[in-house]
């Protein structure tokens, strides 16, 4: 594991701190390997309904870490983008819902990180934007693909060409986050939040996911497809027994996770 990132288990919610703070959790080689190597780890684990992941100190993450991508030639530039990319996508498509607790700067491959998460809950503190052009460079960590998706092509066209550096407020009107929390109250919510999910039937929160994740992009008949097939394979678990039986014997479920 990286000395950068930290990841806890705790009735069921595993929490994932990046925790290079005098950088500002810059994504340099190590990040990215620690990140991919909690989220395996997580992915692994069969107590885990849901993961929140946040940044140690007044970042979330203020980016890729510009000192080590100066000297790129374009082959490696390809390389670093692809590979981070690997690692978003596998927090995009990780089984469980992954919350994304901005606790400050969410810039560049900060955003895109947090975009990769499934719900983003911000710190009033948090800023957020996607300033490449500034350095003469475009996102390479989904970027310009999965703000395009949250935001619609063009409001994420005008965050993209002016690199404006947006408050959780104004990120919270575009749909960026879900919501803003005061500083103190942020992980509180999250976990408040993580928990509520967790108590929810898995496999149904998990199928959710995938329909979205694989559908939303597909002709709406492509979409409804996935959705049918997931909601027929509900039908063949424990908890689609529990969950409706609970209902008509008027008692909360007890869900097992199959
Ligand atoms: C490397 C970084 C960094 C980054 C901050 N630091 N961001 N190092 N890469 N992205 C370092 C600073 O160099 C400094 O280290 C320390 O963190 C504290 O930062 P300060 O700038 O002193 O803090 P502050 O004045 O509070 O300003 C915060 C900030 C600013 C506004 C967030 O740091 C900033 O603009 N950072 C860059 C944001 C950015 O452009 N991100 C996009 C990167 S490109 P020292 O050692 O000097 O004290 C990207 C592309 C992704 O993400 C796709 C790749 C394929």
């Amino acid at each position: 594991m990286s000395e950068h990132v930290r990841f806890e288990l705790e009735a069921g919610v595993g929490l994932v701190t990046l925790d290079r703070p005098e950088a500002l959790n810059a994504l340099n080689d190590g990040i990215l390997a620690g990140l991919e190597e909690a989220f395996l780890a997580l992915g692994r684990e069969p107590s885990v309904r849901a993961v929140i992941l946040t940044g140690a100190g007044k970042a979330f993450v203020a980016g890729a870490d510009i000192k080590a991508m100066a000297g790129l030639s374009p082959l490696e530039a390809r390389a670093f983008a692809q590979r981070g990319q690997r690692i978003f996508n596998l927090i995009e498509d990780h089984p469980h819902p992954v919350i994304a607790a901005v606790n400050g700067f969410a810039l560049g491959g900060g955003l895109e990180l947090a975009m990769a998460c499934d719900i983003r809950i911000a710190s009033e503190a948090a800023k957020a934007g996607q300033p490449e052009v500034n350095l003469g460079v475009i996102p390479g960590f989904g970027g310009t693909q999965r703000l395009a998706r949250i935001v619609g092509r063009s409001r994420a066209k005008y965050l993209l060409f002016t690199g404006e550096v947006i408050s959780a407020q104004r990120g919270l009107e575009l749909g960026i986050f879900n919501e803003v929390t005061a500083p103190d109250l942020l992980l509180p919510r999250c976990r408040e939040l993580a928990a509520l999910i967790a108590r929810k039937a898995p496999l149904a929160v998990s199928h959710c996911k995938h329909a979205v994740n694989e559908g939303t992009d597909l002709p709406l008949g492509d979409g409804l497809s996935i959705e049918a097939e997931l909601f027929a394979q509900t039908f063949a678990t424990a908890d689609q027994k529990e969950g409706m039986q609970a209902f008509i014997e008027k008692r909360p479920a007890q869900f097992i996770g199959r």
